[in-house]
């Protein structure tokens, strides 16, 4: 039974004092059966971590550099953030592989990096809306996958998060369909197997990510290859995300 996901993208949004008043005005019921998480920017982790650790609401990181420590400045760690209790690693979202230039090999690197020190990444893939145009889609998520696994034991490819985001739908408030996204989870679930067998194909959590709101999400919630949302802009609001959280 793969548990629901919904986790929060802040991305590079919220001063520490706004975190705390966004978190002052965050109160939720707790919901078996599925998982909340926000992930802040790095400046943000100590005071969310402040806020949730004594909740049921998990928190977690939006990027990582893959090496352990040494001379990479500017750069934060794995075992940097487990130590601050982050439980997941967003890998690879598209605005980091963009504007910051992130290869598949790199973002590979980090999905590694990130489960050698037991949390769990959320491998972001996704077309652009010249590549679905031209009927890419499959190809560019499929080498995303592919590469991305490639170093994983089937017990680790098993435990990632994979966020299917259509580039196109990111911040732009043409959500894809629930159809057409259950279309693509079918194909990431075919990829796994093909990459990391039957087994971690069944157990590998796909969320859905692009202009998701409190309308939309349990269409998508409901498709049955989708297992939860990734959420960008409608996470910034604490009304919204208590509204989504109560519909999952
Ligand atoms: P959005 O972003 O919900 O603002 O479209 C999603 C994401 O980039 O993770």
């Amino acid at each position: 039974m793969r548990k629901t996901l919904i986790a929060g993208n802040w991305k590079m949004n919220f001063t520490v004092t706004e975190a705390e008043s966004f978190f002052k005005s965050f109160k939720i019921q707790k919901k078996e059966g599925v998982e909340l998480l926000f992930c802040p920017p790095f400046t943000d982790i100590p005071i969310t971590r402040f806020f949730l650790e004594r909740s049921s609401i998990l928190w977690g990181a939006q990027n990582v550099y893959p090496e352990d420590n040494g001379a990479f400045t500017g750069e934060i760690s794995a075992p940097m953030l487990k130590d601050l209790g982050c439980s997941y690693v967003i890998c690879g979202h598209s605005e980091r592989r963009q504007i910051l230039g992130e290869s598949d090999e790199l973002v590979a690197r980090k999905v590694k990096a990130v489960l050698s020190h037991d949390m769990i990444p959320i491998l972001c893939v996704g077309e652009t809306g010249e590549e679905r145009k031209e009927g890419q889609t499959e190809e560019r998520i499929g080498s995303e996958i592919r590469t991305a696994l490639f170093e994983l034991s089937k017990e680790e490819a098993a435990k990632v998060v994979i966020a299917y985001e259509p580039i196109w739908a990111i911040g732009s408030g043409k959500a894809a369909t629930p159809e057409g996204a259950e279309e693509i989870a079918v194909f990431i679930r075919k990829t796994v197997k093909e990459t990391a067998g039957k087994k971690a194909s069944e157990e590998v959590r796909i969320l859905y990510g692009g202009s998701v709101n409190g309308d939309n999400m349990s269409h998508f919630l409901k498709q049955k290859d989708i297992d939860g949302a990734l959420i960008g802009g409608a996470s910034l609001k604490p009304e919204t995300m208590i509204d989504i959280y109560s519909k999952a």
